[in-house]
C-alpha cells in the first residue's frame, strides 16, 4: 500500500522499516539525513548561476564561502549533516583523501561512501549533476571497514539535480524513485519498483576514446551500431545511469590505454550504481565479473564499468570473453 505513487519519502522509509520487526530504525534515520542534505544541495544548485552576480551586487559572499567550488561545498554539507545524525561510524568521500570518523558516530552501526557532486564539470553549463551514496554495516574500527564486496551494501542511491530533483534508492528490496516537489520541499514517490527494460536501444560511452580502447570493445561497438542504436552521453554518470535505468541500454566506461582501470571509482560510483541497476533487474560487470563481486583493497580505486539491460550486457560479454 505504501508503494502507492504520491506518498512522501519520509513515510515510505518508515513504512518499509515496519516490515522488519527487528529493525532498530537507525537505517531509516540515516536515509532521512541523506534526504535532508540532498534538499540543501538541490536548493544551492538551483541558484548556482546566480552566485557570482548576487555576491557582487551585495558585496558579500552570500553563502559565506562562495569562493569555494560547489563540489567542495556539497562535500562539506553532506559531511556535516551525516556526521550530526550519529548514525555513521565513518564517512568516506571522493573529495577526501582519508575517511572521517565523526565524534557523535562512535556507536554508529553504518559507514557511508559519497560522491558529493558527480558530473561537477557540468554545473557551469546548466546540465544535470548528482550526489551518489553507498551504505555498509560497520565491520571494523579503521579504513578496512570500507573494504567489503559491493553485494554487502545495505543501501545505495543517488539524487539527481535535473529538470526535477529526484532521489532514487534501494535497500535491497527493489528500486524506488521520488521526485522533489519544490513548492513544499518534499520528495514524493513517483517511480515505485523501477525495472530496467530487458533490452534497450541506447548506448552511453565517451566515444572520443575509441582509438585508446581494446579491439574487443571496438568490435562490440562497431557491431551494435549496425542495429539502429542511438548514442546518448551527458558526461554525468548519475544522469547517464538514470536514463539507462529508465530506458534501458548500456552505460560503459571501459579501461583504455591511458587509464588502465578506467576512470570511475569503485566505491563511490561503480558499487552504488551497480547495486541499483542489479536490483532493477539489470546487470553490471567490470568485463570479468559482476561489479558487486569485487573486493576493494583501496578507498579510491578505479574500475572499468559496464552496466545496463541484461540482454545488452550479455551481448557485450560475448565480445569481451
Ligand atoms: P566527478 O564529477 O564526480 O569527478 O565524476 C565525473 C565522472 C562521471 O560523472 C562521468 O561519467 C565521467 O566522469 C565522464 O568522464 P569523461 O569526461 O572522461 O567521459
Ligand atoms: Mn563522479
Ligand atoms: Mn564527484
Amino acid at each position: 500500500m505504501y508503494k502507492k505513487k504520491g506518498i512522501d519519502l519520509a513515510r515510505f522509509i518508515l513504512e518499509e522499516e515496519r516490515r522488519y520487526p527487528h529493525a532498530t530504525g537507525t537505517l531509516s534515520h540515516a536515509l532521512l539525513a541523506i534526504e535532508n542534505a540532498g534538499k540543501v544541495i538541490s536548493a544551492h544548485i538551483n541558484k548556482a548561476g546566480l552566485v557570482d552576480i548576487l555576491g557582487r551586487a551585495e558585496k558579500i559572499n552570500i553563502y559565506g564561502e562562495d569562493v569555494k567550488k560547489l563540489d567542495e561545498l556539497a562535500n562539506k554539507w553532506l559531511i556535516e549533516h551525516l556526521s550530526a545524525s550519529g548514525d555513521f561510524f565513518a564517512i568516506a568521500s571522493e573529495e577526501l583523501e582519508e575517511p572521517v570518523f565523526p565524534e557523535v558516530g562512535k556507536d554508529g552501526k553504518y559507514v557511508i561512501l559519497l560522491d558529493p557532486l558527480d558530473g561537477s564539470s557540468n554545473i557551469d553549463v546548466n546540465i544535470s549533476v548528482g550526489t551518489i551514496f553507498s551504505i555498509f554495516k560497520k565491520i571494523s574500527d579503521d579504513v578496512t571497514t570500507f573494504f567489503q564486496e559491493g553485494y554487502k551494501q545495505v543501501a545505495a542511491g543517488y539524487i539527481i539535480y535535473g529538470s526535477s530533483t529526484m532521489m532514487v534508492y534501494t535497500t535491497g528490496n527493489g528500486v524506488h524513485g521520488f521526485t522533489l516537489d519544490p513548492m513544499i520541499g518534499t520528495f514524493i514517490l513517483s517511480h515505485p519498483d523501477i525495472k530496467i527494460p530487458s533490452k534497450g536501444k541506447i548506448y552511453s560511452i565517451n566515444e572520443a576514446y575509441y582509438l585508446r580502447w581494446d579491439g574487443r570493445i571496438r568490435n562490440w561497438l562497431d557491431t551494435i551500431k549496425q542495429n539502429r542504436y542511438s548514442l546518448r552521453y551527458v558526461g554525468s554518470m548519475v544522469a547517464d545511469v538514470h536514463r539507462t535505468l529508465l530506458k534501458g541500454g548500456v552505460f560503459a566506461y571501459p579501461a583504455d590505454s591511458k587509464n588502465k582501470n578506467g576512470k570511475l571509482r569503485l566505491l563511490y560510483e561503480a558499487f552504488p550504481m551497480s547495486f541499483i541497476i542489479e536490483q532493477a533487474g539489470g546487470m553490471s560487470t567490470n568485463g570479468e565479473k559482476s561489479i558487486l563481486q569485487i573486493k576493494p583493497t583501496e578507498l579510491h580505486q578505479r574500475t572499468p564499468v559496464f552496466l545496463g539491460s541484461p540482454e545488452d550486457i550479455k551481448e557485450l560479454l560475448n565480445f569481451l570473453n
